[in-house]
């Protein structure tokens, strides 16, 4: 099990421990704080961890010891009763505080670290870029002349001010930025929250998240976009998910696809989150257009590209079979905390 499952599973056990004796209560000491107890045990294992995991685990593992031993200090109080009657205890102003573990893991954040690491075990790095973005990096660069129709595909939010300013509709913006910056061969993902003015619904909202991916590099093929994108849905999935492609349009890409994976609901036997076909869209994709590896300075003649784009609401309601994306958003204790112990179950 990995150390980040195994610090959940733990966080779950102290919420649930119980000890109704000393001897109870010194057993679950040991079990977990102990020389050979399991929280010690993961300060142990976390030497191995890789430098890019270290500050976010460490942080974990410290705040899992510290709730591990107030926990132990309340079981203690519970059972201690050489205490002094309790309304003197509740009167003590020096009274160790119980500390509450406050916060959970959002599914959304779950599911986009998932779909981040998958990319980043193929050798892709991250990248990111502003929320509010210039005509040039959301449109422009991107090959949608002014005034193109297909700047209706993004029902846009305009920042006050006129049309120069934007939430960006896409991330693909940002991969603009890092072609503007960085020479190739590139390997980049864009996981970030997006916006489009649409009205909301079960299958629509305004504010999402997307995961957008660039390849750039020499000679790139377009059966190596397809070998990777399947590379990752039977990553993420299980081995027996597959995709297809269909054609489609982008003003960035030439040739364009949109993906389609196995419907993990109905296992495709056909339902209403396919609509019958047992398949679902899961995102677009195709090769970089030359036309825009040149606006960011890039020689076509040279480099070529693939590039693909996903929302990570539709991975994670296939994922967790959410009927409605507005769930997300609501904030209902109920729905948020089947996700608290930060675990990842498909
Ligand atoms: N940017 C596209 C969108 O937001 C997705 C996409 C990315 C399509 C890359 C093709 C290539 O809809």
């Amino acid at each position: 099990m990995s150390l980040r499952d195994r610090i959940a599973e733990l966080e779950a056990e102290l919420r649930k421990a119980e000890a109704r004796t000393a001897e109870e209560v010194e057993r679950f000491r040991v079990a977990m704080l102990g020389r050979n107890g399991a929280v010690t045990e993961l300060f142990a294992r976390f030497r191995q961890v890789g430098a890019e995991e270290k500050r976010e685990l460490g942080q974990r593992l410290n705040r899992l010891k510290q709730d591990a031993q107030a926990r132990w200090e309340e079981l203690r109080q519970g059972v201690d009763d050489s205490r002094p009657p309790k309304a003197c205890e509740e009167g003590d102003p020096t009274r160790p505080a119980a500390l509450d573990p406050i916060g959970g893991a959002h599914p959304i954040g779950l599911v986009r670290d998932r779909i981040v690491e998958v990319f980043r075990g193929i050798g892709f790095t991250v990248s990111q870029g502003p929320e509010v973005e210039d005509d040039h990096h959301n449109f422009s660069a991107l090959n949608f002349p002014p005034d193109h129709p297909a700047r209706d595909m993004q029902d846009t939010f305009f920042v006050e001010g006129g049309k120069e300013h934007s939430l960006r509709t896409h991330t693909s913006s940002v991969q603009v930025r890092v072609m503007e910056s960085t020479a190739p061969p590139i390997r980049t993902i864009s996981p970030g929250r997006v916006y489009r003015n649409e009205a909301i619904s079960a299958r629509a909202h305004a504010m999402f998240h997307q995961v957008e991916g660039l390849y750039v590099d020499k000679d790139v093929s377009f059966a190596e976009l397809k070998g990777t994108l399947d590379h990752f849905v039977k990553t993420l999935f299980g081995p027996g998910m597959g995709i297809r492609m269909r054609p489609s349009y982008f003003p960035f890409t030439e040739p364009s696809a949109e993906v389609d994976m196995n419907c993990t609901i109905c296992g495709g036997d056909g339902c209403a989150v396919c609509k019958q076909s047992g398949w679902v869209e899961i995102m677009g994709c195709g090769m970089v257009d030359p036309a825009v590896l040149a606006n960011c300075g890039i020689d076509p003649t040279i480099w070529s590209g693939f590039a693909f784009g996903m929302g990570v609401e539709r991975i994670a309601q296939l994922m967790y079979r959410v009927p409605d994306l507005r769930l997300y958003w609501e904030n209902d204790m109920r729905f948020l905390e089947q996700f608290r112990d930060g675990t990842f179950r498909t």
